[in-house]
């Protein structure tokens, strides 16, 4: 997990535009936006990323970085020279090392089972990079493009950050800020936050392709409350559906949707269901010879055209199928209602999958790239899909959630896409796609995670157990049990943690592997749901500022040259570490802070080897609750403070709580957010206080007991 990969592609420079032409804006203090010119400036594309305008002031930028736009074969390209010693992170979605110097990076969103570090492109892109330099003062470049995009960051002796990009020129944003912390939330600035999801959805997820009939996914709902091992979220996957048909039910398997989701209520479980872009057409699967999507779809002449001006037709699950063009706000206003009656079954929250848009049989498993989008006039209007390609999931899942949120207009709507683009974490939340169930991809999803959450999505995790196979078959620890077990502690612990796996694999529930992974296991989730006071804490910090919710140890200090490269361990807020072990013998000794950290133990809890080691930061308090069996599912009248003081014997910590659901903490200042404060006196003795903010009452009978970490 140390050493970064190194791709020899080499990027010729082309032929360089005088600088003397480029328009250099300062748009806000230590942001600035670049143009090739005047006339690429009249002429650039509306940001897809973005939601501030992307104008300023001419004249002097404000930042010391110069892009350097050129030409070449039909593409713009643009270096940036940087400072030997510099660090990069960012590019979004990429397997490999935290650490992304001396690698390219091709923005181009892709059906990519079976990825590794070797996979050119995955499925989500951001054209974003993160430098930190060697004093930790920080940069970050928007390389503003929807188009195919190659990024190349040069290796830490120094060199050029080059970006390369098909079609029209594109601006090029550059933020620098004194430290990496400020440059991400300078980012979600501009790129927008990510709205509070629902607090069901920080518990712990369970899916498998595809549990079914209802009777199964029943039985493994029982089979967590039976066990005593918490769980928020059971998954539907495409076999619910009649013959692969979106918004259909496959009524030999699920013949009362409605039961079954009430059903799952009663046990305290909230409800996933995939819905996918591909829209079968082929008549004769038709349930009862019609489908409403398809007949709406054609009728409202809502599909992707090809460029001879048909409708296109791409192999998906169903077979042939057309493809909604979410360019048009006409076709994402009629997207949206069809989650109407579907959600009226009792459906709580949305997978998107397969939005790249992935196509079978065809050697770029995608749509041609001369389709046509006939986006409105406010994204740059009618284009070929090779514009609009790597917008696509993220559009899609726009108008998932406007149809989600219209159905229940008094709840935080719940999206999980799989494709999405820089910026979308307005929209969704995403996982790392299709994962392979081996050891490298359990180190992968500690960085990747990471990476994201520097590109903008905090909320971010991986299949926990992996997608592909079934796992290792050696003795232990070289087993599958050992490496799920250690999955499950780490994944348990990123912001979005669902376990999941594919279509005939071994079953993957946390109790499959016998009772000492299961009991891993229960421990993995068990520290999550202790810890959600805190996660939800951090989600909402990260809604308002763009904060990750699991960053990477260099934030803790961006001088130390030792931590950047670090990615079996992250910080979990500012407060908490969590050290992982992602290889099998548990020997390598991760670079940690070297100062201000405490090791602690959970109130209770067995030592076991497989889990990660906590750390907590001196000068911290971390608000803890008892264990649940799914979130809120009784009030939190018992509060634990995890206080570490520091040398002075101070420590400090926020609690945020409100309904879990609704939007009365947005409407009606009904959220509750408390800073407590602890100081160690001269006799030894801690006093906590806490400051209030906010309408949002705290259970009754509250009691708060503080364990100090010495
Ligand atoms: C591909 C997704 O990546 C995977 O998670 C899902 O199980 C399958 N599609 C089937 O829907």
């Amino acid at each position: 997990m140390k050493r970064p990969m190194l791709f020899a592609v080499v990027l010729a420079a082309g032929a360089p535009l005088s600088h003397a032409q480029v328009v250099a804006e300062r748009m806000i203090d230590g942001i600035a936006v670049f143009h090739a010119s005047a006339a690429a400036k009249a002429e650039a594309l509306p940001s897809f990323s973005m939601i501030v305008p992307r104008e300023g002031v001419e004249g002097d930028p404000g930042v010391t970085l110069r892009p350097v736009f050129a030409t070449r074969g039909g593409k713009q390209i643009v270096t940036v020279r940087v400072e030997p010693g510099t660090s990069f992170y960012g590019t979004g979605e990429v397997a490999g090392p935290l650490l992304r110097n001396g690698s390219t990076v091709t923005l181009w969103n892709h059906d990519a089972y079976g990825y590794d570090d070797k996979t050119p492109h995955l499925y989500q892109s951001h054209p974003w990079v993160l430098g930190v330099r060697p004093d930790g003062s920080s940069f970050g470049i928007i390389f503003d493009s929807t188009y195919r995009q190659v990024i190349s960051m040069p290796p830490t002796s120094g060199g050029d950050i080059t970006a390369m990009a098909d079609g029209r020129g594109f601006p090029v944003i550059v933020i620098e800020k004194p430290s990496p912390q400020e440059v991400v939330t300078a980012l979600s600035d501009l790129t927008g936050t990510m709205p509070l999801p629902p607090k069901w959805s920080l518990g712990y997820h369970q899916c498998r392709y595809s549990y079914y009939p209802d009777s199964r996914v029943m039985e493994v709902a029982r089979g967590f409350r039976e066990r005593k091992i918490p769980c928020d979220v059971i998954w539907h996957d495409i076999d619910y559906m009649h013959k692969f048909l979106c918004f259909t039910f496959d009524r030999g398997h699920f013949p009362d949707p409605k039961r079954h989701n009430a059903d799952l209520h009663a046990l305290g479980f909230k409800t996933v269901w995939m819905i996918d872009p591909g829209i079968g057409i082929n008549k004769d699967s038709f349930p009862g010879g019609t489908y409403h999507v398809y007949e709406q779809g054609t009728a409202g002449d809502h599909w992707v055209k090809t460029a001879g001006g048909k409708n296109y037709v791409g192999d998906v699950w169903p077979g042939n199928c057309h493809f909604p063009d979410f360019m048009r706000r006409e076709t994402r206003e009629w997207w949206a209602t069809l989650y109407g009656d579907f959600m009226a079954t009792g459906i709580d929250g949305v997978w998107n999958d397969m939005n790249e848009p992935a196509v079978f049989n065809v050697a770029t498993k995608t749509m041609p790239e001369d389709n046509v989008h006939r986006a409105d006039a406010e994204l740059g209007g009618p284009g070929p899909h090779a514009r609009f390609h790597n917008v696509y999931g993220m559009f899609m899942i726009k108008a998932s959630r406007e149809g989600i949120q219209a159905a229940h207009p008094e709840k935080r709507p719940f999206v999980l896409s799989r494709a999405n683009f820089l910026g979308g974490q307005r929209y969704g939340a995403t996982w790392t796609g299709d994962n392979t169930a081996d050891w490298r991809h359990l180190g992968w999803s500690i960085s990747m995670s990471l990476n994201v959450g520097l590109s903008g999505q905090p909320n971010i995790g991986p299949d926990i157990g992996g997608f592909a196979g079934n796992g290792p078959d050696g003795p232990p620890p070289m087993d599958r049990g050992t490496l799920f077990a250690r999955w499950m502690g780490i994944g348990a612990l990123l912001p979005f943690a669902r376990g999941h796996t594919g279509k005939d694999n071994i079953d993957k529930e946390p109790w499959s592997f016998g009772p000492k992974v299961e009991a891993t296991c229960r421990r993995a989730i068990e520290r999550r749901y202790r810890l959600m006071p805190y996660f939800y804490t951090l989600f909402e910090e990260a809604s308002r500022t763009g904060m990750p919710v699991a960053r990477p140890l260099f934030f803790d200090d961006p001088t130390d040259p030792a931590l950047r490269s670090e990615d079996d361990a992250f910080l979990l807020g500012g407060s908490l570490m969590v050290v992982g072990r992602t290889v099998p013998d548990g020997t390598r000794v991760p670079a940690l802070p070297k100062n201000g950290w405490r090791a602690f133990r959970f109130p209770g809890e067995e030592p076991d080897a497989d889990l990660p080691e906590m750390y907590i930061k001196q000068g911290s308090i971390v608000p803890m609750g008892p264990v649940m069996q799914y979130v809120d599912e009784v009030p939190l009248t018992d509060l634990t403070l995890l206080v570490c003081p520091d040398a002075q014997g101070n420590a400090v910590g926020t609690l945020y709580e409100d309904d879990g659901e609704g939007y009365g903490y947005r409407d009606a200042g009904l959220y509750r957010r408390t800073t407590f404060t602890a100081r160690r006196d001269a006799s030894g003795a801690i006093t906590v206080t806490s400051e209030v903010v906010g309408g949002w009452q705290a259970p009754a009978g509250r009691t708060v007991t503080v364990i100090t970490i010495p």
